[in-house]
């Protein structure tokens, strides 16, 4: 198959979870590759999560807004960017339900001015759209939430097998195709729903090279510890309460940060322009049961008594317009381009585990805000 080769690659948000985990990935596995990442280092982006890569010779750092237009055309010009993977956006649920308006600027309004900035840089080159790419990586949150269904009367999760044929436990019949209409219900995915959009408003209207993925709920080093699963391991580390929204009833597909940023690269080399592929790891998990994983390998990792921490478990008042379950279909990725997740998320789970309790400091500086110094210590005297 026709491999895309970019040499001046634009990460954004390559300082926050999964921006660097796809930096590390491509630093270390693509030598030949320039890698610009632009970040503006919001409350999630961490400079520390690069320090693997932060003395490559082909990677660079600018802070940067993505909603600076002007900003982002010059630096494309000036690196002669030739493929962009916009990772850039406000993540959280819980903080879009309280700030949205921070969420549609950034995450729409944000896309727009990189996608205008790369329409406008790429217009001006003699091959115009030809060895660009602009990868626009979305959530399966656009696509609303499943229902949690007893198929003959069977209580899940129950066996099913997905259209690529292979076996998996699944909390209902239904699963998120590319084919289905976007039902955004959070100002989170309302927000990404809308910049997906854009994206593909560029490709039809101007012809600029796109692609968007969707993917599943992402665990591994380096999460910011608002999300569920570093909230929580660092919980039970330091026995506090772990707050558990509803009855703990709600399903997540989950798929190691790695994984998804192999998906990344080889969808950006050899994903079809103008498509759209879910990424995800057919590995349902209802909350309560995975939060009951995270205290056994918590305790045992630690040398305390098994599940001893059990009672740490709190149930709160649910998230508002909290989603039941989503569930990704990603046969079309396994079948196009042959990507299958490489980890058990046993395996996934205790490698996670014994990161966050080996990285206590990386924990312990996110939590204090002494993260948010490494910035000025590395570049503002430069
Ligand atoms: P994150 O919150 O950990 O990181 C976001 C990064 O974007 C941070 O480094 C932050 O500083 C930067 N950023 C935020 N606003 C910016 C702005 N205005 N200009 C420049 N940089 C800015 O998020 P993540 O979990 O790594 O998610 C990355 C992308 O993947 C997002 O687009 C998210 O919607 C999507 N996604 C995440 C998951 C998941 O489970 N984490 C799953 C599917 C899709
Ligand atoms: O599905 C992909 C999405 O996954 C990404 O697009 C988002 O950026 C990412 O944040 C994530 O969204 P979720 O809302 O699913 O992740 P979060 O870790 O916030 O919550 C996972 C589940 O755990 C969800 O059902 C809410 C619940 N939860 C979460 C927290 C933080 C709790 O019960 N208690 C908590 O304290």
């Amino acid at each position: 198959m026709y491999e895309f080769v970019p040499r001046r690659l634009l990460v954004t948000g390559g300082c926050g979870f999964m921006g660097s985990a796809f930096v590390r990935w491509v630093a270390e596995r693509r030598p030949e590759v320039r890698v610009t990442v632009l970040d503006k280092l919001t409350y999630a982006g961490n400079l520390a999560n690069l320090k693997d890569v932060e003395n490559k010779p082909n990677y660079k750092f600018v802070k940067m807004d993505i909603c600076d237009f002007d900003g982002i055309y010059k630096l494309m010009q000036d690196e002669h960017v030739d493929g962009i993977i916009h990772l850039a956006a406000e993540s959280h649920v819980d903080r879009s339900i309280k700030d949205p308006f921070t969420f549609a600027q950034t995450n729409v309004m944000g896309t727009l001015s990189l996608l205008q900035a790369a329409k406008l840089y790429w217009e001006t080159l003699p091959e115009k759209w030809e060895g660009k790419r602009f990868y626009h990586i979305s959530t399966d949150e656009v696509y609303g939430a499943l229902e949690l269904t007893h198929p003959q009367g069977i209580e899940p999760p129950f066996s099913t097998k997905a259209s690529s044929g292979k076996h998996h436990l699944a909390y209902g019949a239904k699963f998120f195709t590319e084919d289905l209409k976007y039902q955004p219900h959070s100002p989170y995915s309302a927000a990404k729903a809308s910049s997906d959009h854009f994206v593909r408003a560029f490709h039809d209207t101007y012809g600029l090279p796109t692609i968007v993925t969707n993917c599943s709920n992402n665990y591994g080093p380096y999460q910011f510890p608002e999300k569920l699963i570093p909230l929580f391991i660092n919980n039970i580390r330091h026995r506090k309460p772990l707050p558990v929204y509803g009855k703990g009833e709600n399903v997540r597909d989950w798929l190691f940060v790695e994984d998804h940023a192999r998906a990344i690269d080889l969808i950006f080399h050899e994903g079809k322009i103008a498509e759209t592929y879910n990424i995800g790891g057919f590995n349902e998990w209802k909350n309560i049961d995975l939060i009951k994983v995270l205290i056994n390998t918590v305790d045992r990792l630690l040398g305390r008594k098994e599940g001893e921490d059990l009672d740490l478990i709190t149930y709160v008042t649910d998230r508002a317009g909290h989603d039941l379950r989503y569930a990704i279909d990603s046969t079309k990725l396994q079948k196009e381009l042959g990507w299958e997740p490489s980890l058990q998320f046993e395996e996934g789970i205790e490698k996670t585990v014994r990161w966050y309790l080996d990285n206590q400091e990386w924990m312990d500086n996110v939590t204090s805000g002494d993260y948010q110094k490494y910035y000025d210590d590395m570049y503002k005297n430069r």
